[in-house]
C-alpha cells in the first residue's frame, strides 16, 4: 500500500517537473511569452444557467482592462449552445487572441477549437469548468469542486440532524448536467460523504436513484429538476412517506426542488445549494433553503487574469496537480484552486463580508 503511494507520488512529481520544463520552453507551450500589454484576451463563457455566469462577464471585463489587455468576452446562446461556443472560440483564434479563457458549455466538445488555439500560439485556460480529453489545455482556474460536493453533503447531514429529529432520514439526490465536467466532481465529492451513510442506514434514498446517470439534471435547467422532483413525489412520497432532505448541486436547482415540494403541500425538506445566488440568500435566512456555497466569482475571474499577467511577464505561475479534481481524461491540468465556503444562516453575514450585496441580503434576514 505504502509502496504504491510512493510510486504514485513520484509520478506526480515527475509529471509536475515535466510540465514546468515544458512551460518554460515557450513555442506552442504555455510560456505565455507571446502575451503583452494591449493584446486581446478572449473569454468564452457558457449559457447563463446560473447567476455566477452572469457575474463572470462583467468581472472579467473589469479585470482584463485593469491589467492592460483588451477584453473579448462572449457567452454561448441559450439554444445551439455547444456549436455557438465552438464558433466563438474559433473566432477568437482567427482574430489572434493571445490567451483564450474558457468556461465550457460542454467540456468534451471543444477539442479541435483548443487545438487550433494552441497551434496559433495562444495560451488556453479552462475556467471554472475543465476541458476534457484534450492535452491542449495549459491551465485550469477553479474552485475545489470535489470539496464543494463534500461541503454540500456535510451540510445535508448537519441540517437533517438539526431539524429532522433522529434518523434514519429519507432523502433524494440531484446532480448537475452531464455535459459539465464539474457536475460529476461535485457528485463524487458529495457521494464520498453520503455513501457510507446510505450503507449504514442513516440515510434512505427512497427512490433508490443514486447513480449519476439517474440523478443528473439536463442542461442544469430548473424546469428539469422541478419535474424530476414532482415525479419522485408522485411515485415515492404520495402515500405520506416523509421527505427529509434533498442534495441539490446548486441554488437554481434547489429553488426548483423547493417549488415542487411546496406545490405538493409537503413541509420543506433540508435542501443544499451552491453559488450564493441573490434569490436564495433570503430563503436561507428565513429557513426555507438550508445551505449554499460561496464561490467568489470576482476572485475567480481575477485569478485567471492574474495568471495571464504572470505569463505575460515571463514568470512561472504557481499551480497544483490535483488528480481527483483536475484530471481531464488525458492529463491532470496544472491548476490554481480556490477554496469554496459553506454558508448557512449561522455564518452568512460573516461569509459575505467582502461582498456588500450579499452581506446586505444576509443582514436583512
Ligand atoms: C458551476 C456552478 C454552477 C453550474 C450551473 C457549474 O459548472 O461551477 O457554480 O452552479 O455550473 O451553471
Amino acid at each position: 500500500m505504502r509502496k504504491k503511494f510512493m510510486i504514485g507520488a513520484s509520478v506526480v512529481l515527475v509529471a509536475g517537473l515535466a510540465l514546468t520544463g515544458c512551460s518554460a520552453r515557450g513555442g506552442s507551450s504555455a510560456s505565455g511569452a507571446d502575451i503583452k500589454k494591449g493584446d486581446t484576451i478572449g473569454v468564452a463563457l457558457p449559457a447563463k444557467t446560473s447567476q455566477n455566469w452572469v457575474l463572470a462577464g462583467a468581472a472579467f471585463k473589469k479585470a482584463i482592462v485593469a491589467a492592460g489587455f483588451k477584453a473579448d468576452i462572449q457567452y454561448a446562446a441559450a439554444t445551439n449552445t455547444v456549436s455557438d461556443q465552438q464558433s466563438q472560440v474559433s473566432g477568437m483564434v482567427t482574430k489572434g487572441d493571445k490567451a483564450v479563457i474558457i468556461g465550457a458549455q460542454d467540456g468534451s466538445q471543444l477539442g479541435s477549437q483548443v487545438k487550433a488555439a494552441k497551434t496559433s500560439g495562444a495560451t488556453v485556460i479552462a475556467w471554472d469548468r475543465n476541458l476534457l480529453n484534450t492535452k491542449n489545455v495549459d491551465y485550469y482556474v477553479a474552485f475545489n469542486n470535489f470539496k464543494v460536493g463534500q461541503l454540500q453533503a456535510h451540510a445535508l447531514l448537519d441540517g437533517l440532524k438539526k431539524s429532522k429529529g433522529n434518523g434514519p432520514y429519507n432523502v433524494e439526490i440531484f446532480a448537475g448536467a452531464s455535459t459539465d465536467a464539474n457536475a460529476t466532481v461535485f457528485y463524487n465529492g458529495a457521494m464520498s460523504v453520503l455513501t457510507p451513510k446510505i450503507k449504514d442506514g442513516t440515510l434512505k434514498v427512497v427512490s433508490g436513484q443514486t447513480k449519476f446517470q439517474n440523478v443528473e439534471t439536463d442542461g442544469w435547467l430548473a424546469q428539469n429538476a422541478q419535474s424530476r422532483m414532482t415525479n419522485l413525489i408522485t411515485h415515492y412520497y404520495s402515500g405520506g412517506t416523509k421527505l427529509d432532505g434533498v442534495l441539490s448541486p446548486n441554488d437554481t436547482l434547489g429553488r426548483a426542488i423547493l417549488t415542487a415540494t411546496k406545490a405538493a403541500g409537503m413541509p420543506n425538506p433540508i435542501v443544499t445549494g451552491q453559488d450564493s445566488e441573490t434569490a436564495s440568500i433570503p430563503l436561507i435566512m428565513n429557513g426555507t433553503q438550508y445551505s449554499t456555497i460561496y464561490k467568489d466569482t470576482t476572485l475567480e475571474a481575477n485569478t485567471a487574469v492574474d495568471l495571464v499577467k504572470t505569463l505575460s511577464q515571463g514568470k512561472k505561475p504557481k499551480t497544483v496537480l490535483d488528480k481527483a479534481n483536475n484530471n481531464n481524461g488525458v492529463k491532470t491540468v496544472p491548476a490554481i484552486e480556490l477554496t469554496p465556503v459553506l454558508v448557512t444562516k449561522e455564518n452568512a453575514v460573516q461569509a459575505y463580508k467582502n461582498n456588500p450585496t450579499l452581506e446586505q441580503l444576509a443582514k436583512q434576514g
